[in-house]
């Protein structure tokens, strides 16, 4: 068979994930050729498109939408631009990948589906957890029937710590948006055909307490009830000081299946003080492959037309769970989910 020639893609946001999506595509895909890159931000495009050996930088995404042969785009830009850039790049007619969160409200949430939809391209979320392989194993044991019906789910993102960053930076609800977001979509997508129906959530400033007042919070767990009968607790911290700790667990009728390990191998050292293992500290280490995975898959979904990975409506049904949750942080009390 010949040797398909690999797929056109420009990458639109150079920040730090951006960048790692973009050094992916460059050297660790042979299916795929970074061939653009665009960022507003001074010198953020060029210096990326200097690393990577890339001729063609832009401060402008319609810049690189024009960009001759571009087939596929990677969007990374802030949150609040997701819908607007995706919806660009639609009616440009581009595949699409879009980090999460691929929008912040319900109306944008539609309007980018309705647009990649109109455009005939695909268009694919950046919820990189389903490409990791523990994740993947642990719910290909639940189609294999092997953990019975589900009755507790459970999903968990503790970010390393020390929390470094300026909380007065950060957008308000982040912990739901941006965080917990990958964890709503890891409970639908381990509970396969079961809708929830009620979302509980509790959140608070635990790590940075004097930023309460101004509505910060940086630490939170959610109940939500499935039709189904389960029940799936989500939470997280952004301060783990020993480490990134991203796991995930269905408990059903006939076992259990666990995900995720924050030990960064099975290396264990003994010692005068006991027995220790190094930790994660980074999303882009401990994720390496699934988030090479993931791009991978968009990949071959940009030739063949058809997602494999969580969908725009995906990310909407996740989005509705952080909505509810904001609902129900504000009014203290449980949100129906429609
Ligand atoms: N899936 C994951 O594990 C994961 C990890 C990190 C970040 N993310 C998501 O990726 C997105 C970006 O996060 P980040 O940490 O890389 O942010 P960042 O602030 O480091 O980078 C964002 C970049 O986008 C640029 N930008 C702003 N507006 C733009 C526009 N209109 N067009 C092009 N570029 C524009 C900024 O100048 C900046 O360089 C966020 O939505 C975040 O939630 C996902």
């Amino acid at each position: 068979m010949p040797k398909s020639k690999p797929v056109n893609v420009g990458l639109i946001g150079a920040g730090r994930i951006g960048s790692f999506h973009g050094e992916t595509i460059a050297r660790r895909l042979v299916d795929a050729d970074l061939v653009a890159i665009a960022d507003p931000a001074p010198n953020a495009a060029a210096n990326l498109a200097d690393k990577l050996g890339i001729e063609s930088a832009y401060t402008e995404a319609a810049d690189l939408l024009a960009h001759p042969g571009l087939e596929a785009v990677i969007i990374a830009t802030p949150a609040r631009f997701h819908t607007d850039v995706l919806v660009q790049a639609a009616e440009a007619g581009k595949a699409i990948f879009c980090e999460k969160p691929m929008a912040l409200t319900l109306e944008d949430a539609d309007r980018a589906i309705a647009a990649a939809r109109a455009a005939g391209v695909p268009l694919q979320v950046g919820f990189n957890r389903r490409w990791d392989q523990a994740f993947a194993e642990g719910r290909a044991a639940i189609d294999a029937g092997k953990v019975g019906r589900p009755q507790l789910v459970r999903s968990l993102t503790r970010d390393p710590g020390p929390f470094g960053a300026d909380p007065a930076r950060i957008p308000l609800w982040t912990i739901f948006y941006e965080t917990l977001i990958h964890d709503f979509d890891t409970l639908l997508w381990l509970n396969p055909g079961a809708r929830p129906v009620e979302a509980y959530a509790v959140a608070d400033a635990l790590v940075r307490p004097d930023f309460r007042e101004k509505g910060f919070l940086d630490t939170a767990v959610v109940t939500i009830r499935f039709d189904n009968g389960s029940v799936a607790v989500a939470e997280a911290n952004f301060s783990a000081l020993y480490g990134y700790d991203i796991r995930g667990e269905v408990f059903g009728s006939s076992g259990m299946v666990t995900m995720g390990d924050v030990r960064r191998s099975s290396m264990t050292l003994f010692d005068k003080d006991g027995v220790s293992n190094d930790t994660w500290r980074r999303d882009t280490d401990h994720f390496i492959h699934g988030y090479t995975a993931q791009l991978a898959s968009f990949v071959r979904a940009v030739r063949s037309g058809k997602v494999e990975g969580p969908t725009g409506e995906d990310a909407r049904d996740a989005l509705t769970i952080a909505l509810a949750c904001i609902e129900s942080v504000s009014r203290k009390q449980a949100v129906p989910l429609r």
